[in-house]
This record gives C-alpha cells, structure tokens and sequence, in this order.
C-alpha cells in the first residue's frame, strides 16, 4: 500500500494531465526555463497539489510541467526542493515519491555545479557516474517504508548505465561535449571553501552542487533508473582568484541553455 498523501499527489496530478509519462525531468538552477520547450504544457503550481511542498529558491519557479518535449511525454519539476532552503529531507524526497507513485521509471536530474576537476571549463556539461553525499545527511533516516523500497537500498549503480550510454550517444549526436564524473552534495547555501574543495577532489569528486543526489538516493531507494547532468557553471572555490556568485551561477547556465535544452531532448528520444 502506497501512503496516503503520496497517493492523494498523484491522484491529483493523474486527473489534470491524464496518462502518466515514463520519464520526469527536475531542473536546476536556471535551467527552469527549459519547461518553456514542452509543448501542449499542462502547469500544475505545487501549492495546487496536496501535501506538495513548495519551493523558496531563486530561480525556481514552484511548478509541475507536463507535456511533450521532442515528441516524448515528460513530467518536469519546474523547481525543487534544496535542503538549504529549510526543506525537511521529506519534502525532497516526496516528489519523487510521487513519480514512482504515477508509474515514472526514469528520473532525469539536472543541477549547475561547480567544476572540481581542473580541466573542466565554466559551460561544460558533466553526465554523473556516481556520487559523494558530504552533506551528513541522508532522505531515507527515520523509519523505513517497506511498501517503497527496502531498509538498505544498495548503491552500487546509482546512475543508471543504459541512460549514461544515452547520453554518451546524444552528445555526440549533437556536436556536444560531455565530460564525466563523480557529483559530491555539500548542503550549501554558503559555496564551499578552498579547502573543502581540495578534499573534495582528493576524495574523487569532479563537481560539487547542493542538489541532485538526495533525490537520486530517494529514487533508487523505489527503484527508479537515473540519470544525472550537471551544468558546470562555474570553477569550485579556490581554482580561480575570484568569488563565487549565485549570479554568475544564474547566468552561466542561462548562456548554456539552447544547448542544454538540446541534448536532454536528445537524450529523451534515447532513451
Ligand atoms: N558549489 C556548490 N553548488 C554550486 C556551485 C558551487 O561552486 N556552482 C553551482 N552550484
């Protein structure tokens, strides 16, 4: 038996877009807009939708898109949820929930990140081989629900292959360049420090961000396929003799987005 509210969310989203499609798409921060592509949308706000939370960050619109993006059925979340913005790791972890509960088998997660991998460049996008959770946290503490997924879900392939391979073969058939890597979570919202930096590549980090893997956590826990691209919009603390902004965040994944947009629809005819 599904819990209740999850069923009562996805009751809800059933009745206003009908057939529930196989793939739901998170955008991260400034790649909101890439909502704008789906054609014949249906928006359901999030505080239209029970027991949903709602989002507080900027650049983060607080909607559910559904509708067709290259001709394939999706299901965005126009804004999540960070664990910085005070969310309880429920609230992250109830939209995800939600997807499995509408029949969803592929979650599509897309971050900006700060690049850790010194050859990495602002603009490049990183599909995630696996992840580093360096938050202290987890979204499945407390009791577990059995009817959802196991106690210790195993980890050992967090970002599904086939969907790596997808992406691998959509880059190339777009003309772009897709590096690989591990994502490490640090909660934010203050950026990392130089140190943490190093020890976040010492420890085999490429990128770092403060999204992402809770929610890849809370859907491999149900057993939903992932996949994870990152647009790295900016050199992690420390690289460069400059501050980070959440500007600059903002605007490097704006300036990256037509090809950003590119490449998921690409992926999503994939896969
Ligand atoms: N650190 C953490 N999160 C981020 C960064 C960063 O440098 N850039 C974009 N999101």
């Amino acid at each position: 038996m599904v819990r209740d509210d999850i069923q009562e969310a996805a009751s809800f989203i059933r009745s206003r877009i009908g057939a529930s499609p196989a793939v739901a798409l998170v955008l991260g921060s400034g790649l909101g807009s890439l909502a704008d592509d789906i054609e014949g949308a249906v928006a359901l706000p999030y505080g239209d939708i029970p027991h949903f939370p709602v989002s507080t960050a900027p650049g983060h619109a607080g909607r559910l898109v559904a509708g067709s993006l290259a001709g394939v059925p999706v299901l965005a979340m126009q804004g999540r949820f960070h664990f910085y913005e005070g969310h309880p790791m429920a609230s992250i972890a109830f939209p995800v929930r939600t997807f499995k509960a509408l029949g969803v088998r592929t979650l599509f997660l897309t971050n900006a990140a700060g690049g850790v991998n010194e050859s990495f460049s602002p603009g490049d996008f990183m599909a995630l081989r696996d992840h580093i959770n360096l938050s202290g946290q987890n979204p499945l503490i407390g009791p577990n629900d059995d009817s959802l997924g196991p106690r210790f879900p195993d980890m050992s392939t967090t970002y599904t292959p086939r969907l790596l391979e997808a992406a691998r073969k959509a880059a190339s058939d777009c003309g772009v360049a897709l590096r690989e890597g591990v994502y490490a979570w640090f909660t934010g919202p203050s950026f990392e420090t130089p140190a943490e930096i190093r020890m976040a590549r010492t420890l085999g980090a490429d990128a770092v961000g403060m999204s992402t893997a809770p929610e890849a956590i809370v859907a491999r826990h149900c057993g939903m396929d992932v996949l994870g691209i990152s647009c790295i919009t900016n050199m992690a603390a420390g690289i460069l003799d400059q501050p980070i902004t959440g500007e600059e965040v903002m605007e490097i994944a704006d300036k990256r987005r037509p090809e950003f947009v590119a490449l998921v629809k690409r992926i999503l005819g994939l896969i």
